[in-house]
């Protein structure tokens, strides 16, 4: 088969090439960089990989398709394994409450936070969801996410959640990037069922899990377990209940306090524990042993105003495999990896290699497609994206600003700065 695209002149091909595995400790750091680097596509997957003079010698390149990264980086495009994309309306008058000193829970308390998104999910037509969303989905794929989880979580009854997880769906048929749903009908006790969270969550294993199940609308499944929200034995009926029916599963995990959801994740065998900014020693150990990938969302303390980062250079040193998510939510309005990896290197501890890496292999792994995409290997499919710098230890050093010049899904050109 012949090449349909060429990418040539790549200052750093990051090709993350290693084992097909989330990587830990001392591999997070490893890159696999080709310097003067080009990328041959050929049917949607990486064709060959190389320096550009023997791409280029060993290529016919007549009649293909070249472009010319003019000394660009190069790398997989990115993997966000933790978003809440799918939601109506917006919260942006919860600033001036959080900058008050209000937390996060007191503003759940009071009506707010993910219930006033509830309200405004449940009257939003269909067409209105979609439309909301997509906005979202456009812009993630123009900062360079050609793999997205999107959860449920905004509906919290029968129909509200199967009509998030379609238009998940939806958006995944109609965009240029693989959308992989997750139910979260654990993310809050809705209005119906205040002061009865154990009926709300005999309601959630019992009804509408199954009904997910056999409709086939998920994926994983994931939980908010936190003290005050869902304790350690509600969340673990509700994630026997989908692990029964073959879902994997996903924890938001000590995201405010230590709640012993790292625990819970490394006991039912979850792909991984998300948030960890309180996770105890024992639950950091348990996910080490257990391979437990920890995804870290340093968009949440920095929207909450909060000074808890999970704290990513103790994780990774204790054997971790860490990947990073944006988490986007009406919480957190965060459409950005870039700006992802930035805090990360910022408010986490991580190096940019180490970033990269919890961005694509290793967000990847956490969607259970590491053998996919996540590196540029031959065979892979050919998401790719050309960052304007020319070198990676740029990509956290410049934020507040869109990098990407190029993305590339299932080798093709879908989004493009103009002139490029
Ligand atoms: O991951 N922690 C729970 N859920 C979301 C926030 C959702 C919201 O505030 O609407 C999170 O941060
Ligand atoms: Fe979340």
């Amino acid at each position: 088969m012949g090449d349909d695209l060429l990418i040539v002149n790549e200052s750093e091909l990051l090709t993350l090439k290693g084992p097909r595995r989330a990587r830990a400790k001392a591999e997070m750091s490893e890159l696999s960089i080709i310097r003067d680097g080009a990328v041959a596509i050929a049917g949607g997957a990486i064709a060959d990989i190389g320096r550009t003079e023997s791409i280029l010698r060993e290529h016919d390149a007549s009649g293909v398709e070249k472009i010319d990264a003019q000394g660009r980086v190069v790398m997989p495009g990115f993997v966000d394994p933790h978003t809440h994309l799918v939601y109506a309306g917006s919260r942006e008058f919860e600033l001036e409450m959080k900058a008050k000193g209000k937390s996060y829970l007191d503003i759940l308390g009071e009506g707010g936070g993910i219930l006033r998104t509830v309200r405004d999910t449940r009257s939003a037509s269909p067409h209105e969801l979609f439309a909301q969303s997509s906005k979202r989905l456009e812009s993630m794929i123009s900062h360079g996410s050609t793999t997205i989880e999107a959860k449920s979580g905004y509906g919290l009854d029968l129909d509200v959640e199967l009509r998030i997880l379609e238009t998940i769906r939806k958006l995944g048929d109609d965009y240029p990037a693989d959308v992989v749903p997750t139910f979260m009908g654990a993310h809050a006790v809705p209005e119906e069922f205040a002061g009865r969270t154990d009926e709300y969550v005999d309601f959630v294993s019992t009804t509408v899990i199954p009904e997910v199940a056999k409709r086939k609308l998920a994926e994983f499944c994931d939980v908010f377990c936190e003290k005050g929200v869902f304790s350690v034995d509600q969340s673990r009926k509700v994630l026997t209940a989908a692990k029964s029916l073959g879902m994997k599963l996903k924890v938001h995990a000590d995201e405010l306090r230590s709640s012993g959801g790292a625990e819970l994740a490394a006991e039912l065998g979850a792909v991984s524990a998300e948030h960890l900014a309180k996770p105890s020693d024992d639950g950091i150990m348990a996910m080490a042993r257990r391979d437990v990938i920890g995804v870290l969302l340093p968009g949440t303390p920095y929207s909450s105003m909060s000074k808890d980062y999970a704290d990513g250079r103790r994780l990774i040193d204790l054997g971790v495999p860490v990947a990073l998510g944006t988490d986007l939510n009406p919480n957190c309005w965060n459409e950005s990896m870039q700006f992802t990896v930035s805090l990360a290197c910022h408010k986490m501890r991580m190096t940019p290699a180490e970033a990269i890496t919890a961005s694509t292999i290793n967000a990847a792994a956490a969607l259970g497609l590491e053998k996919k995409v996540g590196s540029l290997e031959v065979g892979k499919r050919a998401d790719v994206i050309v960052l304007d710098v020319p070198t990676h230890a740029q990509l956290p050093y410049k934020f507040g600003t869109n990098l990407c010049s190029l993305v590339v899904k299932d080798g093709k050109v879908v989004w493009e700065r103009q002139p490029f």
